[in-house]
């Protein structure tokens, strides 16, 4: 196919909509082909044998890790030299966010589904561990075939027991002191990596997500503790007693399992003979370079710690600060965003250490929290010590440190906006508008009468209603997700204002159009829960991608083309829901050629991590967990999967589901969406 360093942007969508589908099948547009290249368990060193995929393989540190989620590609010339124009080389830096699992054990990973009480084995633990992280893994093409490179010096593990360097303003914080770190400057690993990033100096960010879940608390830890450590734990998932995800801290009394237990043991002031401080050493955006081999993953701290998805960059300007936009997911958490103190020279693009450079714009800057505002405006207001109201009285912040560690304290301390579970967020290569998806939110209520953590219907979360079918009558949240977008004020990246929409409204294309179809969404164009999004550079097209469990009745999850409007295109809307009526604003409706669905994944995956080659012409996506929902019983009997994939696309031996990397191109060498 020809190479073309011109944009070649799509007003039009010309392909043939992907229907619903719910067969254990991945179904890509008519003229497309897609095939896995790279699943879990795929061996990444020379000499190591191919996965049997029977829970008896070994050596899992140096294979594919499983949950593949967030990705890029960086290009490699045929000298194996970065290069930002190469179309048939290059690497995939990718997430392995968690396993598939049931009652602790992540059972397709044993060969009878594991130990599902506690204490789990070591040998187990150690398999569970070692699939978690990332991974850098080489693809080429060959006389037109896409492979991953086995014997690649380039290939990579990362797993939660690689060392990493806490940067920015936490490090050699008190808050980071442990017994593996006394002076709070490295941690191990990274956990639970989920949405992605790319930086324009040619690096990857990753965000850690759901790291939490993967520590216990003793039941009376609050007690031993007796300090204000408990409110941050309280506040970031982790109350007294709760368990972890696997029980890896049973795994033995060695270092690498007491780790998951943060109970106060220790008697120390400062966390130096215990694990009590743990946890801070998660929840942030890591930064790795995937063309060096040997170095160090840097955990970027002053981007703030939390829930994070995907960290996207604001269109570098020369001599301009840089904005990176980022979300975090969990129900009625909040949008952030950070700005370099540093500004952006157009030298940095190709640097020579590029961790340097990312030390240089990813240290030093503001971080700020999201208000979005009735009237269709909204506010960035800076989490600092300064900043935080004499009012908030939850918590004492030392410094900014103290800050980055616990942004999500500092964030309520300025009211901010609580969101329906900010997932990915990307920036439109032309507009310069910052897209974020709000994936959906079960407390989400119109009502004058909340209880628990249920949150009340504002202008940028106006659904509350179910989806059914056209139905609205009961309240179960925001079921089905919306896509957001916001267009920076005065100094772009820099801007503390800006104003906003929603591009899209997931719904089914049945349901009522007055509370919950609110995009007109027809049936070649309907998504429930949009998780993954991603601009293409070359043609501009906004891909979309879902992580949904309530239209799975109807379809599995899928992958959308959108050629949007910006900020402003459509208008408000007032949902009334009787006691309570909110007034939003609504994107123009896309027209049949301005939203289609692209792809239909096989049963219970979900689709997310997306990437192309810099032509446009060869697509990467994830296909994450499919037959998640399998039961450990049934581990020996695979008639019982609730997905072969990718084996019954003729991937791999064994029948046991496995996440993995496909590769898409169009059969006539064109551009991915034309
Ligand atoms: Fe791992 Fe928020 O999805
Ligand atoms: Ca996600
Ligand atoms: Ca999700
Ligand atoms: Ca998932």
């Amino acid at each position: 196919p020809a190479t073309s360093s011109a944009n070649e942007r799509i007003t039009s969508l010309t392909f043939t909509p992907v229907a619903k589908a719910t067969a254990d099948v991945l179904t890509v547009a008519a003229g497309y082909t897609a095939r896995p290249i790279y699943a879990l368990g795929d061996p990444l060193a020379a000499g190591l044998p191919a996965f049997k995929n029977d829970g008896t393989d070994t050596n899992l540190d140096q294979r594919a890790g499983d949950h593949h989620d967030g990705m890029a590609f960086f290009p490699l010339s045929a000298a194996g030299l970065p290069s930002g124009t190469a179309n048939d080389r290059g690497l995939l830096a990718v997430n392995h966010e968690a396993t598939t699992d049931e009652t602790l054990s992540s059972f397709f990973l044993h060969a009878n589904g594991g130990t599902m009480t506690l204490p789990r084995p070591a040998a187990e633990v150690d398999k569970e561990v070692a699939i978690h992280g990332l991974s850098v893994v080489e693809v080429r093409r060959t006389n037109g075939q896409w492979a991953y490179q086995q014997a690649s010096n380039f290939n990579r593990r990362i797993t939660p027991l690689t060392e990493a360097d806490i940067t920015g303003p936490a490090r050699g914080h008190d808050l980071l002191v442990t017994k593996y770190s006394l002076d709070g400057t490295v941690t191990r690993g990274t956990i639970n990596n989920c949405g992605a990033g790319n930086s324009p100096w040619g690096t990857y960010l990753s965000g850690e997500e759901n790291w939490f879940g993967y520590f216990t608390r003793s039941s009376t830890d609050d007690a031993a503790r007796g300090d204000q450590s408990v409110v941050a734990l309280n506040r970031y998932g982790r109350t007294q007693g709760q368990a972890s995800r696997h029980g890896w801290e049973t795994g033995g009394v060695a270092d690498q399992y007491a780790r998951w237990n943060i109970s106060k043991t220790g008697s120390s002031p400062d966390g130096s003979d215990d694990y009590r401080n743990e946890m801070n050493g998660m929840g942030y955006v890591v930064e790795l370079d995937p063309y060096s081999p040997t170095s160090r993953l840097k955990k970027r701290s002053a981007l703030g710690r939390f829930a994070h998805e995907s960290a996207v960059f604001s269109l570098p300007k020369a001599g301009q600060k840089l904005a990176v936009y980022m979300g975090c997911d969990s129900r009625n958490e909040y949008i952030y965003k950070f700005v370099t103190d540093a500004t952006w020279s157009d030298a940095d693009a190709n640097p020579t250490d590029r961790l340097a450079t990312g030390a240089k714009y990813l240290d030093q800057g503001k971080l700020y929290v999201a208000v979005f505002k009735a009237d269709g405006t909204g506010e960035w207001k800076e989490l600092s010590v300064a900043n935080i109201p004499a009012s908030y009285t939850t918590y004492t912040f030392a410094d900014q440190g103290d800050v980055c560690v616990n942004a999500r304290l500092a964030a309520d301390a300025m009211g901010a906006t609580k969101m329906d579970r900010p997932e990915w967020c990307s920036v439109h290569p032309v507009t310069g508008e910052v897209y974020f998806t709000l994936t959906n939110n079960s407390n989400r209520r119109a009502s004058t009468t909340l209880t628990g953590s249920q949150v009340n219907v504002d202008a940028a979360n106006p659904r509350a209603y179910t989806d059914i079918k056209g139905a609205a009558t009961s309240q179960q949240g925001n079921v089905n997700g919306h896509i957001l977008r916001l267009k920076e004020g005065l100094g772009d990246s820099t801007a503390t204002t800006f104003t906003w929409d929603v591009y899209l409204f997931g719904a089914e294309a049945g349901a009522a159009p007055g509370l919950i179809n609110l995009s007109n969404l027809t049936s070649d164009q309907d998504f429930s829960s949009p998780d993954g999004l991603w601009f293409s550079p070359k043609t501009g097209i906004c891909w979309i991608q879902t992580d949904d469990g309530a239209y799975t009745d109807t379809t599995n999850c899928m992958m959308l083309a959108g050629i949007p409007g910006q900020v402003g295109d459509g208008g408000s809307k007032t949902l009334n829901y009787g006691t309570v009526s909110v007034t939003t604003y609504a994107g123009k409706a896309p027209a049949a050629d301005k939203l289609k669905r692209f792809l239909v994944g096989p049963k219970d995956c979900e689709i997310t991590g997306i990437c192309e080659t810099p032509d446009g012409r060869t697509m990467f996506v994830n296909i994450q967990h499919p037959g998640e929902s399998t039961k450990a019983a049934d581990v020996a009997d695979p008639s019982k999967y609730t997905s072969q994939w990718p084996a019954n696309a003729g991937y791999g031996a064994g029948l046991r589901p496995r996440s993995a990397t496909i590769v898409i191109t169009k059969n006539d060498g064109g551009v991915i969406g034309s």
